[in-house]
């Protein structure tokens, strides 16, 4: 019920107006977003590299709907990668990984635009993998609903001939995802693990919290069975204490864990601490506010915690 209406919520431009404009949302916005602008993005990333922590960055802003757009998004990557790179941020840590990297959604840069958008998607993601490349950074394509999946996919194995660095998201919520593991754990490849964040239909996804554990399990062992680098994002403590003992049991070192920027800071270090790399989701821009709802979506304790701080600074 909460959950439904807090995603409500997300979509209702009256409500959004309320929350951006409210004196106390800068403080509570700092928690789950880097900052709205590129130089409060590097300084968020800086701080957590400090802290022995990798990063990746996502540049906030959804359902691009003209070309215009898309450009000014690809645009907006291309001068945080130049910026990450002036803060001396780009250090690769291996042939696949860099300390520093940033994840890109598709539909941001064209890939639902009519007619040609797919190609206009892929030329824009060319570039921005270029540069980081260039820079010393990786990419991430991150995984929207599942009507994108085939596309993304596509996209991304096309971008792979040229910088096979460039990693695939796999939700774990999806019927077909363990089938997508097999066919990704091979020999340099990337792969983050997540769950799923999409309200999705039960003919295509597990719709029960257990089901999607379950299968969270089944994929994370074909990942680590196979030959590429595996990166688990979940706070879920059950999870990442199975990814923790199933590498052991493979023998596998080259894993990474991936958190929200915010969420679970504690748990981060001391995976950090363990010796696991540890890379945190860091959204930063203007549009926050859909992100934002989202996050409180997912766990009842947030809307506390942003209530509070409405109730104590508003
Ligand atoms: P779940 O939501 O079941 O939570 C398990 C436990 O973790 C909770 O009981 C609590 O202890 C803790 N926890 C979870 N959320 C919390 C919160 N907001 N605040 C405090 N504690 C919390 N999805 C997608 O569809 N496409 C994508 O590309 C990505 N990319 C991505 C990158 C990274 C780095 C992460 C961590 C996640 C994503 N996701 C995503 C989102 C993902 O699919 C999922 O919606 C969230 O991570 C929440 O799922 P959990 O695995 O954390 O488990």
């Amino acid at each position: 019920m909460l959950r439904s209406a807090i995603l409500a919520a997300a979509r209702n431009p009256r409500i959004e107006s309320l929350v951006t404009h409210a004196p106390v949302s800068r403080s509570v916005v700092h928690r789950f977003v880097g900052g709205p602008d590129t130089a409060a993005a590097v300084a968020a990333a800086r701080a957590l590299v400090a802290d022995g922590l990798t990063v990746t960055l996502d540049h906030l802003g959804e359902d691009t709907t003209d070309r215009t757009q898309a450009d000014a998004v690809a645009a907006a990557y291309l001068d945080l990668l130049a910026a990450l790179e002036a803060a001396g941020l780009t250090e690769r840590l291996g042939l696949l990984t860099a300390r520093v990297e940033v994840s890109l959604k598709l539909s941001a840069i064209g890939q639902a635009l009519p007619g040609d958008g797919e190609k206009i998607a892929l030329e824009h993601a060319r570039t921005v993998c270029a540069e980081a490349r260039r820079v010393g950074a990786t990419v991430t394509l991150d995984m929207e609903d599942h009507t994108t999946t085939d596309s993304t996919l596509e996209i991304l194995r096309q971008l792979r001939v040229d910088y096979p660095e460039t990693a695939a998201v796999l939700q774990a919520y999806l019927h077909r995802t363990e089938s997508d593991c097999r066919d990704l754990a091979y020999a340099g490849s990337r792969v983050r693990l997540c769950k799923g964040a999409y309200r999705e239909p039960a003919s295509v996804a597990y719709q029960r919290r257990a089901e999607v554990d379950r299968s969270y399990v089944r994929c994370l062992n074909v990942l680590l069975q196979g030959d590429g680098y595996p990166m688990f994002a979940t706070h879920d403590p059950t999870l990442i204490a199975i990814a923790e003992d199933r590498a052991r049991f493979h023998g596998k070192t080259a894993v990474e864990f991936q958190m929200l920027y915010g969420i679970r800071p504690d748990e981060q270090r001391r995976l950090a601490r363990a010796g696991h790399t540890v890379r945190v989701y860091v959204p930063y821009g203007a549009q926050w506010y859909g992100y934002l709802m989202r996050r409180l979506a997912e766990r009842p304790a947030n809307v506390t915690f942003f209530a509070r701080a409405l109730i104590t600074k508003g």
